[in-house]
């Protein structure tokens, strides 16, 4: 447990009351109550300075002090230069925790409006909060109706309005419905999305119909103009084996095998291959210079990424994610019958993973996104565990933090990776030049946690998702407890206690 410590020194001078009632005051003179919403931080300050022995900037792990004024960062003193230059009285020691940029979590799925049984905001972000997550960019799909029109999008942040623990920006949805039209993309995007996102496979959702390369080309084309990116999912339809799904012994729909081998790595080679015939447009001088493409959750770490690589080298303006699941699991150990850890593309075979961590470390995969996307127990058919029929996507918002740095020990992960693979690329995609890193001038986003920390992710342990018990991570051992998250400078997460009232807004672009 970690303690926060005051300065002893006022404390003992001025009785409390006293203390509390100047408070008061100051925030009644200082504080317009719009700006502040009442108890939306479980700090009674606006201007207080942040220490510890572990702060992650880009320049390097400093011990010293952040100092936080108003929701942004306003210096950043490192311990030899501390003395006399910490004015405030407002002290919060951290020791040895460690003080990171706020995670960023530019892919998850949120579903509300209209499928809030699956999730909602409330829940997503008050999960996304105790995992230290402080901005998270939701998925235009699984909601309904699905994000892809100013009016779809309004309903999104109607949605979203007073109800989130921390802040969310919105993807709008790439779609045949609307591809060929520019005035009904420029009208989406204008309205304020930070990019849109497609699917070259069927998306699972009816009202999100998948795109096909001559989609995403003019996609691209109106992108270009507003410097926002295209997210990818990449898996195209190839043909399979011609008994899959047919149930004699060697496919058994409770194995997870059978379900693996109906996406093979070659379904990602394949839309990956079409997106590089797109992508050339996106270098200097191209026809599409200023969009960007982005491919969400990279499973093949072989001829996938291979590809992906060699556009890169030749100027494409071009990024890939992949998601803690690939990097935690394999397929080998996946039990039959758990269909928790059905998702798509599939988690792959351990030597693809091995493969995938070596890719991230070398930066070749960018940076890291959970695709959080939970559903109802009862569609995940915990019961009669048919991976076929079951419903894809794995929920792990919350743990994301312990999840990367836990399974990462055993390849040496940085605190300095962490922050970017979890926060500086991903502000970077999401066009936030705001957040990201612990700068002066950046929003205060900041996560607190404990390395060292081991816990179980039991049944007892205070999951805040909707329905905990479909997580993948329940019933593993994580190293890496979150302490606290501040959200532009309100402390929204404290030792298991969420603040209050909400302090999240909707991020749109402008
Ligand atoms: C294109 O989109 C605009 C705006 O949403 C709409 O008014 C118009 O009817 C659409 N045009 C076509 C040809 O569908
Ligand atoms: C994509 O689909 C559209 C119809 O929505 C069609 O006109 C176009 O030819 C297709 N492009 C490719 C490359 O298949
Ligand atoms: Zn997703």
């Amino acid at each position: 447990m970690r303690e926060r410590k005051m300065d002893a020194l006022q404390w003992r001078i001025l009785p409390v009351l006293t203390l509390i009632a100047s408070f008061l005051l100051f925030f009644y003179f200082q504080y317009p109550s719009q700006q502040y919403p009442k108890n939306c931080s479980l700090l009674p300050f606006q201007h207080y300075w942040i220490a510890s022995k572990r702060i992650v900037t880009p320049q390097g792990v400093i011990s010293g002090a952040v100092e936080i004024k108003d929701g942004k960062i306003a210096s950043i003193v490192k311990e030899e230069e501390k003395h006399g230059k910490i004015k405030s009285e407002n002290v919060i020691d951290y020791g040895e925790a460690v003080v990171m940029p706020g995670l960023i979590d530019v892919h998850a799925h949120l579903d509300d409006p209209g499928r809030a049984e699956w999730e909602g905001f409330p829940s997503g972000t008050k999960a996304a909060a105790a995992g230290g997550i402080t901005t998270l960019v939701d998925m235009p799909l699984n909601s309904d109706p699905s994000t892809v029109s100013r009016e779809t999008l309004e309903l999104k942040i109607k949605a979203a309005e007073s109800r989130i623990y921390v802040d969310v920006g919105f993807w709008g949805g790439l779609v045949p419905e609307n591809a060929f039209n520019a005035s009904a993309l420029e009208d989406l995007l204008d309205a304020g999305v930070l990019g849109l996102k497609s699917f070259m496979c069927p998306s699972g959702i009816n009202d999100f119909p998948m795109t096909n390369a001559s989609h995403i080309k003019e996609g691209l084309s109106v992108l270009a103009k507003y410097r926002r990116p295209l997210l990818v999912h990449a898996e195209k339809e190839q043909e399979l084996e011609s008994n899959l799904g047919v149930e004699d012994g060697s496919n058994n729909p409770r194995s997870y095998s059978t379900y693996l081998k109906t996406r093979p790595p070659s379904w990602e080679e394949a839309a990956i291959k079409d997106l590089l015939t797109l992508t050339k447009d996106t270098r200097i001088g191209g026809p599409a210079e200023g969009a960007h493409l982005h491919i969400v959750h990279l499973s093949d770490s072989r001829s996938s990424l291979d590809l992906i690589k060699e556009a890169k080298s030749g100027g494409d303006s071009l990024t890939v994610e992949t998601c803690p699941h690939y990097l935690a699991f394999s397929a080998e150990e996946i039990p039959d019958g758990d269909t928790r850890f059905k998702c798509s593309p599939p988690i792959r075979d351990a030597a693809n993973k091995e493969k995938l961590w070596e890719a991230l470390l070398e930066g070749h995969v960018d940076m890291l996104s959970s695709d959080h996307s939970p559903t109802m127990p009862e569609l995940k058919l915990l019961d009669g565990g048919d991976f076929l029929k079951a419903w894809g996507g794995i929920s792990s918002l919350q743990f994301v933090l312990p999840v990367t740095w836990s399974y990462g020990q055993k390849y040496g992960v940085t605190l300095q990776q962490l922050a970017l693979w979890w926060s500086e690329r991903p502000a970077r995609l999401a066009g936030q030049k705001l957040k990201g890193a612990i700068a002066v001038g950046n929003h205060a986003d900041i996560v607190v946690w404990d390395p060292d920390v081991e816990f179980d992710l039991d049944d007892e342990f205070p999951m805040h998702v909707k329905h905990p018990g479909i997580s993948a991570y329940l019933g593993t051992k994580l190293s890496g407890r979150v302490a606290a998250t501040f959200v532009r400078g309100n402390l929204v997460f404290e030792e298991g206690k969420h603040a209050p009232a909400v302090c999240g807004v909707p991020i749109l672009a402008s």
